[in-house]
């Protein structure tokens, strides 16, 4: 079965053709950074025109490197939510006009969802149905949270944020220490020689009774807003002086172990609380090294495979959408036109 994937939930416009089981025959995305950058963040509805503009583009490549032509694809799946909804919905709409043209099955997939199974499309990986349940720690820009998961469509929600996303921290703190827009790598870069213990930033404990976090263990869940808001009354005291690299480094790397050191405690609490096979992370903020490190050291000492995701599938991308319907945990949709996107913020469990 070959699956052609659709991700527009932000501001990334990606296409990408899978073969099964999980063989990526071409993943193509078009990234808007430069045009959201001058603004200091995503600008819905300027993501909207982009999308409209690179999708016919980027659809066009995906079949082109895929090897084969549009007679090929068997199915195609998009990301119905979340995302922001203009956005979401310039790829719904192109979904639907495939399946119109195409006369194949339209199967929608939770963007988180393709988070959850990207380690998966590491050409040595194992199959997910031997990993289950495994643990998932998703961490993007929109996103932080911790997933036990049964099997397809078997999720659990164990963990989340009660404010900003791990990368919204990142890129918060990136704008504090004048890196620009998205920041995350920048600081990522400049703490390879900075040091750690330069500053101990908070770790954002979350407070038990917290309406935001239900019935979930607090101990699983993260708060980020307060590390930002120290970064902030840390300059105001320490202004950076120009030329002195040191300083911000050291600063960059601080920054960075409190929200990897936040990341890597609530991972060690979840993962004494359940049995899994593995421990899988995904989203944006994967890519950073200290953090895929700390990781690394954590399941050593469990004894506990790590499925990193693969640098190029970290970001948002429409392999990991493709892979979501090509192992069955989609949503076929019975009536196409019907289809709606769900912009909802909340995590759709
Ligand atoms: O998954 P993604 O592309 O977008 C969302 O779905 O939100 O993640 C983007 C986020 C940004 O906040 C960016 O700063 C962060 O991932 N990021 C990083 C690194 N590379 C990207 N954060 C820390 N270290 C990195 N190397
Ligand atoms: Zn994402």
């Amino acid at each position: 079965m070959r699956v052609l994937g659709i991700e527009t939930s932000c501001d990334e416009t990606a296409a990408a053709v899978l073969e099964a089981p999980l063989q990526v025959c071409s993943h193509v995305v078009a990234s808007q950074i430069a045009s959201h950058g001058p603004y200091g963040g995503v600008v819905p509805e300027l993501a909207c025109r982009e999308h409209v503009k690179a999708l016919p583009v980027v659809l066009a490549q995906a079949i082109a490197e895929s090897g084969g032509n549009w007679s090929a694809i068997d199915a195609v799946a998009v990301t119905y939510g979340p995302g922001l909804a203009g956005a979401l919905l310039t790829g719904v709409s192109a979904a639907q006009a495939l399946h119109a043209c195409l006369g194949v099955p339209l199967i929608a997939v939770n963007h988180l969802h393709g988070h959850l199974y990207s380690p998966f499309l590491a050409s040595n990986a194992p199959a997910p149905e031997t990993m289950y349940p495994f643990l998932s720690l998703i961490v993007s820009g929109g996103h932080t949270c911790l997933v036990y998961v049964a099997g397809p469509r078997a999720y659990r929600l164990l963990g989340t944020t009660v404010d900003d996303a791990a990368g919204e921290a990142f890129d918060k703190g990136a704008n504090l220490l004048g890196l620009g827009y998205p920041g995350g790598h920048r600081i990522d870069a400049l703490a390879k020689d900075g040091d750690a213990t330069f500053v101990r930033f908070p770790r954002g404990t979350v407070k038990a009774g917290s309406q935001l976090t239900g019935d979930l263990d607090v101990r699983c869940c993260f708060s980020f807003s307060g590390v930002k808001t120290a970064l902030r009354y840390y300059l105001a005291d320490h202004p950076l002086m120009a030329g002195e690299s040191r300083q911000l480094a050291d600063v960059a790397a601080s920054y960075q172990e409190a929200i990897v050191d936040a990341l890597v405690r609530r991972v060690a609490y979840t993962l004494d609380q359940v049995k899994v096979k593995a421990l899988a992370v995904g989203g944006g903020v994967s890519l950073n090294g200290r953090l895929r490190m700390a990781l690394q050291d954590l399941c050593v000492q469990r004894g506990l495979p790590l499925l990193l995701t693969p640098p190029r599938f970290c970001g948002d991308n429409a392999a990991m959408i493709a892979a979501v319907a090509e192992l069955g945990a989609g949503r076929e949709v019975a009536d196409v036109s019907q289809l709606d996107v769900d912009p909802s913020p909340e995590v759709l469990f």
